[in-house]
């Protein structure tokens, strides 16, 4: 496909292809991010296409089929009735007026960013770019990406030698960073009540991302650059990861105290300022938690700094899959059995209650450490039939009911999907391990919090 030979276009033209929603939007990376992101702007009218290298995720979608649990097919039937479809064909992207680029940045095995798909990502849309086009980057990352990895790649890679527009009078595409604030499993607050943060590369692309982000949602954030919303993005969730690994030391403090920290939490909760809850839980998981701050650390040691807070939240974090193994190999203890050898059925694999995403959940070392120390252990959870091999396991498993809960010597809620009938599970089990406090105001003697 050819590359249109356009000039530059005025501002206003392009915001009039907004108005008028006529503008192209081409996602990039149909993932949780990506396809609920392509979907809002195909039922604000916008003719959407989404971009994946996953040839299996195209297929399913353009056959108005979804892969991900929450998002129903009906609403995938009724966005390509809106002109929505999926392609793995990268030339499409001289066609769009916008192009969103919501593809994963893990880290690697030695804890470092792995940009990757981004920077694949840049190589492969670099050659369809046009004078007047806008590129977004929404992928969480360490501040600087956007200016020094995003661009200089799509410079590079542009047949035209295009070049990014940072004033109204030069002639190039515009690039901003606009990061992501999906809170997947949360329906109660609309994803357009979301105020959306941006930094543009330049005033221009700053206004250019504005105005098609306000199509869909009901507030903008504008900072001075594309660093700042990307450091806002990762305050956010450095914030959230230290906060929880202060809960996470502490409910081990309270265990030797014998206090109960939920009640503690649930009290200090009514304090009407200065106090936001923070849960403790089995350890960290999902895509952003877990991994963003260690791209902040990365960063940091460029400038000579260390990121103490993060490293600390970190270690604490990564501990609690240990911690509950020590709890349940103590409570099985005091039962007169030893973990090696007892049958221990895990509820939950997800990272969070009711969602489907396995990515970094605490659940799957869980259960290879159980493995490693002996015991035969079994899993259920309404999202996975199976478990297999992922980047950081190898569990091979298939799910069971929950059923004859008295033939375990343990069950362990790793996950409190809202499914379970968490009264029931204590009724029937022999013992029970908490680790989300699932089982709060049921009063029995075979239940360990922990
Ligand atoms: N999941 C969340 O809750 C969440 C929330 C906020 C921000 N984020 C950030 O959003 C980004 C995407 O996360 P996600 O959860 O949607 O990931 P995901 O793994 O669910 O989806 C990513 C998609 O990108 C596709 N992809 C990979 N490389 C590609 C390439 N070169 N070209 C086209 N497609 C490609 C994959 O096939 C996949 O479908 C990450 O940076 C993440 O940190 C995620």
């Amino acid at each position: 496909m050819s590359v249109p030979a356009l000039a530059a276009s005025p501002i206003n033209e392009r915001k009039e292809k907004l108005d008028r929603r006529t503008a192209r939007i081409g996602v990039i990376g149909l993932g949780y991010v990506g396809l609920p992101l392509a979907l809002l702007f195909s039922e604000e009218g916008f003719p959407v296409t989404g971009f994946d290298i996953d040839p299996a995720k195209v297929e399913t979608l353009n056959a108005d089929g979804s892969y991900i649990v929450r998002i129903t097919p009906e609403e995938i039937r009724s966005a390509r009735k809106q002109g929505f479809s999926a392609t793995a064909d990268f030339s499409q992207i001289a066609l769009m007026d916008a192009v969103l680029i919501c593809v994963p940045t893990p880290l690697n095995d030695y804890h470092e960013p792995d940009l990757s798909f981004v920077t694949k990502t840049a190589s492969s849309i670099a050659p369809y770019l046009w004078a007047g086009q806008l590129i977004v980057l929404e992928s969480t990352t360490y501040p600087g990406t956007t200016e020094e990895v995003l661009v200089p790649l799509l410079e590079a890679g542009n047949t035209q030698s295009l070049k990014v527009a940072r004033t109204a009078e030069e002639e190039g595409f515009y690039v901003a960073f606009s990061p992501e604030r999906e809170d997947p499993g949360n329906d109660t607050i609309a994803r357009r009540k979301i105020p959306k943060v941006i930094g543009g590369v330049g005033p221009v692309a700053l206004e250019f991302a504005s105005a098609l982000y306000q199509t869909i949602f009901d507030r903008t954030v504008p900072v001075s650059s594309p660093a700042a919303a990307e450091m806002t993005k990762l305050l956010e969730n450095i914030y959230r990861c230290v906060n929880i690994a202060l809960v996470n030391e502490l409910k081990q403090l309270c265990q030797r105290m014998g206090i109960d920290l939920f009640e503690v939490i649930d009290a200090a909760k009514t304090k009407p300022f200065g106090f936001q809850a923070f849960y403790p839980g089995p350890g960290l998981g999902g895509h952003c938690i877990p991994i963003d701050p260690f791209y902040l650390s990365w960063k940091a040691k460029q400038f000579d700094f260390r990121t103490r807070f993060i490293e600390l939240a970190g270690e604490v974090n990564i501990g609690m899959p240990y911690y509950v193994i020590d709890r349940a190999t103590a409570a099985l203890n005091d039962r007169r059995k030893a973990l090696n050898g007892s049958k221990i059925l895990v509820l939950g694999l997800a990272y969070k209650r009711d969602i489907d995403d396995l990515r970094e959940s605490p659940a799957l070392t869980i259960i290879e450490l159980l493995r490693e120390r002996g015991a035969i252990v079994s899993y259920n959870d309404p999202f996975f039939p199976t478990v297999g091999r992922g980047r950081h396991y190898d569990l091979n498993m298939q799910r069971v009911p929950v059923t004859s809960l008295g033939d375990y010597d343990a069950v362990m809620i790793v996950t409190d999907h809202t499914t379970y009938d968490y009264p029931a599970i204590v009724r029937e089990s022999q013992l029970v391990i908490d680790t989300r406090n699932a089982t709060k105001g049921i009063v029995a003697g075979n239940i360990v919090r922990c």
